[in-house]
């Protein structure tokens, strides 16, 4: 086989791993004439972990990408993707918890046509390895969240890997990739153009040197991130959730801290919470699909929310007196679903232009 294979690593104080790791991956690839390249990302180490990656590189295949500081892994990979020259690329960690020795079985899967290899802990044959019962619980949790939130996510067992290969054409056109998080593999699954993905199985090793980068306010992005990469109706609901807050808020503060009465009381309210809604949605639900100007588009949404509201009403009173379905919550559930899809609808065409 005469593919190159570059093997990005992202490295942070990895110092006393790396001259391990290079020599395993030397003994795994080189022994059987697979050709490759290291290129390591090392965010400015305080250890000197780029130093040792430099010297090494003198008997090493060894790049070094050294950033001027601790910058995010995801952002390491896309750098490191960036300079890598190979037909299919590997993403690993520096701590041996990947170990080099599977990456032969990640090359055969592609060369069956595999675009994206995950070296899974969740297929048979892989496995965590010595976790506590509560480190398990929060990866399968993760996993499920992912599972349900990301339909591109549903067929990989193990969407959180750290370890994986893929084709360099997957990346290639892939737009608005997110540099931030630890989820790397996620954004791939999602804006990546591919059409199989495959897994092998792997242990996921204790780490060899140092100390995990993984903390819990990772674990609050991993859910931001997920919500980022879900489909937009998803966070069109959260935003709805929040302006139903801003509205009852507003409400009573005009209410009972203001004094003012009822009927002026609720229009203030309900157009606090149109304006909440549109800001959360025009800078997050779809901060990629802005069109013309912001006035534009808040006129626009007045519109689509109007229109929201007016069929929440003509399904609730439909369902109530031609239906003859005499349940007034249930009916006005489904007036509130009815109006929440058109005005999601609306919104995605003609106030933002989501594609
Ligand atoms: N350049 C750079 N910049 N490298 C970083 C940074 C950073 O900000 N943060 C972490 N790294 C490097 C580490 O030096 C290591 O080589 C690799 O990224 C993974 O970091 P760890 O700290 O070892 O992460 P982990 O073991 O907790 O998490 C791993 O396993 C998870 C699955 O349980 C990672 O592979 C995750 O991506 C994976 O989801
Ligand atoms: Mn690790």
């Amino acid at each position: 086989m005469s593919r190159l294979i570059s093997i990005v690593i992202p490295t942070y104080n990895e110092r006393d791993n790396i001259p391990v790791l290079l020599e395993r991956l030397k003994r795994a690839l080189n022994d059987r004439g697979i050709e490759y390249e290291v290129i390591i990302v090392d965010d400015n180490s305080p250890d000197g972990t780029a130093e040792v990656a430099r010297q090494l590189s003198k008997v090493h295949p060894v790049k070094v990408v050294r950033r001027p500081g601790k910058l995010g892994l995801s952002s390491a990979v896309l750098d490191g993707v960036k300079v890598a020259e190979g037909e299919y690329i590997v993403v690993m960690d520096a701590d041996l918890q990947h170990p080099p020795e599977v990456i032969p079985k990640m090359i055969e899967a592609a060369e069956r046509g595999c675009d994206i290899v995950v070296a899974s802990r969740y297929v048979p044959g892989g496995s965590v390895g010595n976790w506590s019962t509560v480190r398990k619980l929060i990866s399968k949790g993760a996993i499920l969240l992912a599972h349900i939130l990301l339909p591109q996510s549903r067929n990989v067992k193990d969407p959180m890997s750290g370890f994986f290969l893929f084709r360099r054409e997957v990346l290639e056109q892939a737009r608005n990739l997110n540099p931030r998080g630890f989820k790397i593999l996620l954004e791939i699954l999602v804006k990546g153009r591919y059409s199989k993905v495959c897994e092998v199985p792997f242990k996921f090793g204790t780490r060899f040197k140092g100390e995990s980068k993984l903390s819990s306010k990772e674990i609050l992005n991993y859910v931001l991130h997920l919500l980022e990469l879900s489909p937009s109706f998803i966070r069109f609901a959260i935003v709805g959730g929040t302006g139903t807050f801003v509205n009852l808020g507003v409400l009573s503060l005009c209410r009972y801290v203001i004094g003012l009465p009822h009927a002026v009381a609720a229009p203030i309210a309900i157009e606090a919470s149109v304006i909440n809604n549109f800001v959360l949605n025009d800078r997050w639900t779809f901060k990629h699909s802005r069109v013309g100007s912001w006035v534009t588009r808040l006129l626009k949404f007045h519109v689509s929310s109007a229109v929201g509201v007016l069929t929440q009403l003509a399904v609730s009173l439909g369902v109530y007196y031609e239906a003859g379905l005499h349940e007034s919550v249930v009916a006005q559930i489904i007036g509130i679903i009815a109006g929440f899809v058109l005005n999601y609808l609306i919104s995605r065409r003609f106030v933002w232009r989501e594609r």
